[in-house]
Parts: C-alpha cells; structure tokens; sequence
C-alpha cells in the first residue's frame, strides 16, 4: 500500500467530504485472534480513533462521527459494558489537553443520562471544556441508535402537534433534521465500516440518505490513517448523482 502521505498528496483538498462518520468494528475478532480478552481490542482501538480524528483534521474534514456504544451494547456481558465505560472515561480525561491544542470540539449524540455517572460527567466536562474549539468536532455516538432517536422525534413532533405548535402538514425534511440528535450538523457524506461486516446497525438512518458508504475487512484496532485517506480517495472518484443522470452532475 501507498504511504499515508502520498495518499493523502492525491487527495483533491476542494471535495473533501465534511463529514465522515465510521462504524468501529473488529476490536473483539481482532482480540480473540490473539488470544486476548475482547477489552484489549477495545483499548487497542483507542490509537485508531486517534489517527481517524488526526487524518480528518488533516485534510479539511468538519466532522467525524463515530459509533462508539450502540443502544444494543447494553446486552453485552457486564464485564464489557463496565470497561468500555471506563476506556472512555479515562482516554477522554487523557486525550482533552491534546483535543484543545489541536482545536477539536468534542460532542456526543445518544442517550448519555443512561450512562454511568461518572462517564456522564467526564464527557460534559470535556464538551464544556472543548466548546470553543471550531477546527473539526469529534461526535461519540453513546448509547445510540437511530431508531431510538426516530422514536424521540417521533414523539417531540406529535406533543407539538397536540400541542397546537406544529401543523401536521408543514412537516418537512428540515423539521424532522431539527428534532435528531445531530442537529446543525451536515449529514454524513462518507460512511466507513470495518471489519468487513457490511450493515449499517441502526446507525444514522436518516441522515445517511446519500452517504457513500465503504467497507474494508481491516479491524478497527489496525485501521490507520492510510486507510482513511483510501476510503476519502474511493469517495471522490465516485459520481454522487442524488437521483439526478449523470450528464446533469457531470461538469460541463
Ligand atoms: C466494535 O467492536 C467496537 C465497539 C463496540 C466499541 C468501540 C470502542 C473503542 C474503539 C474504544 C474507545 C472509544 C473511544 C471513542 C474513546 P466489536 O466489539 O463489536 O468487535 P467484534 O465485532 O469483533 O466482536
């Protein structure tokens, strides 16, 4: 392969996608394939997020959303769920002091009052202490999925209704963007997943209506930023037709 920095030379600096979310996935296989509890894969896949969030910056990306605890992971073994929280915790707390120097504002999207407390409180502190910052926004997707934020909008536009608030039939796109989680946020152009499984996961249903997607069979713990730049590449050679024909996306 490439080295990340002539990857990156071929990248076109103008059509860079503004938002890339990845679905981080592998860090169990890639652990068990070792003969290590699943967790060393977790703590493994912290470096990955760190040169996911550098490579963005790198090249002009706004916004990197990543899928780091989906509302189905509660089900996990205790043992698990406990030591995710606390890999969170403690790379948060030790990565804020080189977020700020590097202008990343940190945000979360999910349902974070189910989180521990201490976790809850670690992440408002480090947003707090983030929120100035405007270079790129790192976005923790906790205890999410899409159809519970679906279920929430759902729910937010029909007691506005009932309410007397919202008429039925002024609801449009805009409206419903404007009750999710990732609200002023600009919809994922690119989605990454690893690891080779091929689903979304209840992930950003709505908002990836015209993200392209790119898989790769790397496990989260070995993803680099080569690989990022590859996927960035992959997407600018691609034609985004958003239902049009070709020859009215096509440059004249
Ligand atoms: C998926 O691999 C990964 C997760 C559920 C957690 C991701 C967490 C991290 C990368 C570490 C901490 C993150 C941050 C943002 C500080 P999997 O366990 O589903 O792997 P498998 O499919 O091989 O079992």
């Amino acid at each position: 392969m490439e080295t990340p920095e002539a990857l990156k030379a071929r990248i076109d600096p103008d059509r860079v996608p503004a938002h890339i979310a990845i679905i981080m996935d592998g860090n169990g296989r890639w652990a068990e394939r070792q003969g290590e509890h699943r967790v060393v894969g977790h703590a493994n896949g912290v470096r990955s997020v760190r040169e996911a969030l550098v490579g963005c910056r790198e090249v002009g990306v706004k916004y990197l959303t990543l899928y780091a605890f989906s509302t189905e992971n509660w089900n996990r073994p205790k043992a698990e769920v406990d030591a995710l929280m606390d890999l969170l915790v403690k790379t948060v707390i030790g990565e804020l002091e080189e977020l700020n120097a590097n202008g990343v504002r940190l945000h979360t999207i999910g349902d974070t009052d189910s989180l521990p407390e201490s976790c809850r409180r670690t992440l408002l502190d480090a947003i707090a202490a983030t929120a100035k910052n405007d270079t790129i926004t790192i976005t923790l997707a906790l205890s999410y999925s899409a159809r519970w934020e679906l279920v929430r909008m759902a729910q937010q536009l029909a007691a506005a209704a009932q309410e007397g608030t919202l008429q039925p039939d002024r609801i449009d796109d805009a409206t419903i963007a404007a009750h999710l989680s990732t609200v002023g946020m600009p919809d994922p152009e690119l989605l990454i997943r690893t690891s080779g499984e091929q689903r979304i996961s209840n992930f950003l249903l709505w908002q990836i209506a015209y993200a392209e997607l790119w898989f790769t069979p790397v496990l989260w713990p070995d993803f680099r930023k080569e690989h990022l730049f590859q996927a960035i590449l992959d997407f600018q050679g691609r034609e985004r037709r958003f239902g049009l024909i070709s020859e009215q996306v096509a440059p004249a």
